[in-house]
């Protein structure tokens, strides 16, 4: 049996027999910015968390004013993964497990992985830009961002991904420095600024389940995502 023909009834049976596979055209690269306009991170009265191994940084985001969360959500799946998928920012669900990408948003998201043969069990990692669910679920703040931010670079310096995979707007933007628009970002590959890795831009799981219609497009994505796996030189 194919892996295809394995995924269909699969693929069926969560409602996504409407995504079609449509070829990609060539991967667009873009050049990094030269300058970051990303906040600084603020002063928190502690060594920045450079040189932390993962057990000291997740130790280290524990200890960080939880800005009215009931805790940090740090990360989780697979920490020598070549895939690292970043979002915003931990929801309800997520403040109350410790763990990214456990709701309705989080279901999703880990079906859609499971359509390239990917889990967080096995072969990515999940975190978000802001570790702590900002307050009534809004869009994190920049300095929210800024004080998170040290945390993410530790991950991914500790990591060394292949390929982000950026999901949503605000993640998209934030990890890519600019304010392009998610439909103008998704479908091509970036350059993570001043690091040599690749981003890829989708739209966030939560968006589609509110406009299931955009599946197709985001399988798209997915299909890129698994190519780039298969041969990261592009
Ligand atoms: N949305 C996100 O961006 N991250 C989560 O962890 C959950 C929902």
């Amino acid at each position: 049996m194919t892996s295809d023909t394995r995924r269909d009834p699969y693929l069926s049976a969560l409602g996504l027999t409407d995504w079609q596979y449509r070829a990609g055209g060539p991967l667009d690269t873009k050049p990094a910015p030269e300058t970051d306009s990303r906040p600084a991170p603020p002063d928190a009265g502690e060594a920045a968390p450079d040189g932390m191994n993962w057990d000291e940084l997740e130790a280290y985001l524990a200890r960080r004013d939880h800005r009215g969360a009931n805790r940090p959500v740090f990360g989780v799946g697979a920490r020598d993964a070549q895939v690292l998928i970043v979002g915003e920012a931990p929801g309800a669900n997520e403040d109350a497990q410790g763990v990214p990408f456990v709701g309705r948003a989080g279901k999703l998201l880990d079906r859609m992985l499971f359509a390239i043969d990917c889990s967080r069990a096995t072969n990515v990692y999940i975190t978000n830009i802001c570790k702590f669910r900002p307050p009534d679920n809004r869009d994190p703040t920049p300095d929210e961002v800024a004080a998170d931010w040290p945390i993410l670079e530790r991950q991914i310096d500790l990591m060394a991904p292949r390929l982000v995979v950026a999901v949503g707007r605000v993640a998209a933007q934030t990890l890519l420095d600019c304010q392009t628009p998610l439909g103008k970002l998704r479908g091509r590959l970036h350059r993570y600024p001043r690091r040599d890795l690749d981003v890829l831009v989708t739209y966030h799981p939560a968006f589609l389940l509110r406009s299931p219609q955009q599946k197709s497009k985001a399988w798209v994505d997915l299909k890129m995502i698994a190519r780039h796996i298969r041969n990261p030189g592009r």
